[in-house]
């Protein structure tokens, strides 16, 4: 028996994701699906041909209004902290989409969010909002069809929005989908009515009905499901998603099912090249054999190893990947080697976005929403 937990709040245990899909009742994308994907994004993304974005809700029907010049994108950040790995492949994938379909992409700052729910200062997370805009700016988001919405500094546009969804909203639905008690801030009781207005406010700034593609980790769909129960009684269309899994965490994927920040095993990408290294010698779970000889006589597993799993998130060639399967497999690649491969990788990743970073600095005002 596998026992998993996923909220937008705590991912935590080794996760099914068969069964995540049954029981968040959202689809796979199957070979059907990602064929009719192609037909619009001309290519297909290795986090597609991998099943990294492996579910989704609508997305046939965002397609569909993509086809008549329809749709626009959606995304958000939960500023709270230094982004790391998990983060950068959700949205260097949406950047990858948004270009594919050539939509705009309107990505929210949650700072309210981020507030109620965590113990921290207003002061702090504002601090971390500058440089999350920053890592997402160096992630080279077009800044012509990009806006940004932060949502205590948008208050204007987003809560006469957000009002209206909270409205048709109940504590009892609120507290189903995210187990809320009487203890919990009321603040955080209202906010799925903030993350649900992005869903629709194109539409009422363009002033026709629009679809919305949101990009996501599969924390998230439960804003979206009750969001989507809601919108339509707005007068606007339910949000289709496309959704991931988590990276796992460099501890190991039966420990820790997304890579999480707390858990000091995270890459940050303002880690420098020594930090990188340190972490993957140090934290990475190896799939290899206790010696040399071992290893080389009986080989590694390369299902259960980090490095290796990573890899299946950042080594983009497919016939590179499958080599280092086979040779750590067969024990001709040893743990230590494949690490480095990974190292190597992650540090050339990360020398370009932090020159990208730096640049970035000059750039946030583009990016802002000024309607
Ligand atoms: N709640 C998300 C977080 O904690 C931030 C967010 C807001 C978001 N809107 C979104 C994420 C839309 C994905 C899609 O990080």
């Amino acid at each position: 028996m596998t026992k998993f937990t996923i909220t937008p709040w705590e991912v935590k245990g080794n996760i099914d994701y068969d069964k995540v899909i049954r029981e968040f009742g959202v689809s796979k994308i199957d070979e059907n699906l990602l064929k009719k994907l192609e037909k619009h994004t001309k290519k297909l993304h290795p986090f597609l041909k991998r099943n990294i974005f492996f579910a989704h809700r609508d997305l046939e029907f965002a397609l569909q209004e993509h086809e008549k010049g329809n749709l626009f994108m959606y995304t958000g950040c939960g500023p709270s902290g230094p982004i790391h790995m998990g983060h950068y492949m959700v949205w260097s994938f949406t950047k990858w989409l948004q270009e594919a379909l050539d939509v705009e992409l309107w990505f929210q700052f949650t700072d309210d969010e981020k507030f109620l729910f965590k113990d921290m200062s207003y002061e702090e997370i504002q601090k971390w909002l500058y440089e999350n805009m920053l890592d997402i700016i160096a992630i080279g988001f077009d800044p012509k069809k990009t806006h940004f919405l932060i949502d205590t500094k948008h208050a204007s546009l987003l809560y006469p929005e957000a009002v209206k969804v909270a409205k048709k909203l109940t504590f009892s639905t609120v507290k189903g989908a995210f187990g809320f008690t009487n203890e919990t801030n009321v603040g955080s009781i209202f906010y799925t009515a903030m993350q649900a207005a992005p869903c629709f406010l194109p539409s009422v700034i363009k002033g026709k009905k629009m679809a919305c593609l949101i990009p996501h980790a599969i924390d998230q769909d439960p804003h979206f499901r009750v969001t989507r129960d809601v919108i339509p009684k707005l007068g606007f269309y339910k949000p289709a998603s496309i959704q991931c899994r988590f990276l796992p965490g460099l501890g190991g994927i039966s420990e820790d099912g997304k890579l999480s920040s707390s858990t000091g095993q995270a890459i940050y990408l303002t880690d420098d090249e020594k930090t990188v290294k340190n972490k993957i010698n140090k934290y990475a779970f190896s799939g290899g054999q206790t010696t040399i000889e071992e290893h080389r006589k009986h080989g590694g597993n390369p299902d259960v190893d980090v490095s290796y799993q990573w890899l299946t998130f950042f080594e983009e060639d497919d016939k590179k990947l499958e080599k280092i399967y086979h040779d750590y497999k067969s024990g001709k690649l040893l743990s230590g080697e494949l690490k480095m491969i990974l190292i190597e990788k992650l540090n050339a990743l990360l020398k370009d976005h932090q020159k990208k970073r730096e640049k970035a600095k000059s750039m946030v005002d583009k990016y802002i929403y000024h309607g």
